[in-house]
């Protein structure tokens, strides 16, 4: 499975979802690729400034031909994800076309589900070539031991991909394990931002196997 992580919004949490999704895999004996589509390098900096044991490789793939050319690289992992780059334009194309799942990081606010509008475009126009690509939010940034309000939960209602049932919460650890190439999950393993990302990974593959069912 190829699940592209894209948000043109910069900032939505496109890079830590995809890094810490990564580790959870990977730690779950799935053999796991990263794929840095973003020309700022984030995943690809973020991996030389570990000094533990790789977990899974990272790989620099900016290039518009992502779609043509990874396919034959993925086809040795289980999962693959692509880090996007905070643009539209055909590097956030070619990430969407080469994927089966798109993940949108939003914070939880309906102002955060309206900027995300172009990539909700982009997926659109991508289905026209590939109907299988899906889209899905996923709520980033709550900030723990607050209820999410009427009116957000009301603007997710009306999101045009569903919403996974998982929410990644506001947290330390994800900024502080980076700076060390580490997850959170290594960083803080019993901790609850390793709870929420290991929910979170359970809910793609679950939902998954449902549809290869
Ligand atoms: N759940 C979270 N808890 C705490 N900090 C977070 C969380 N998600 C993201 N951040 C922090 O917010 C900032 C932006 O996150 P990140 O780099 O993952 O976003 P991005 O979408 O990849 O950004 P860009 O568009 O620049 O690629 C980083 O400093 C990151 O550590
Ligand atoms: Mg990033």
């Amino acid at each position: 499975m190829i699940i592209g992580v894209l948000n043109q919004k910069g900032g939505a949490g496109k890079t830590t979802l995809s890094l810490n999704l990564a580790a959870y895999f990977a730690s779950n004996n799935l053999r796991t690729l990263l794929v840095d589509a973003d020309p700022q390098a984030s995943a690809l900096m973020w991996s030389s400034a570990r000094e533990a044991e790789p977990l899974f490789p990272v790989i620099g793939m900016a290039k518009p031909t992502l779609h043509k050319d990874l396919p034959s690289v993925a086809g040795d992992y289980n999962i693959t994800i692509i880090d996007g780059a905070p643009r539209v334009n055909e590097l956030g194309r070619a990430a969407i076309l080469a994927s089966d799942l798109v993940l949108i990081p939003v914070q939880p606010s309906p102002l955060d589900v309206w900027a995300s509008d172009e990539t909700v475009q982009l997926i659109r126009e991508a289905q026209q070539f590939r109907e299988g690509i899906q889209g899905a939010f996923v709520i980033n940034r709550k900030i723990s031991n607050t209820v999410i309000g009427r009116d957000v939960v009301d603007a997710f209602k009306e999101a045009p991909f569903p919403v996974l049932p998982t929410i990644i919460s506001q947290r330390v650890v994800f900024a502080e394990s980076a700076a060390y190439g580490l997850s959170a999950l290594e960083a803080e393993p019993h901790g609850e931002a390793a709870r929420e990302i290991a929910a979170l990974g359970r809910a793609i593959l679950e939902r998954e196997e449902r549809q290869a069912a």
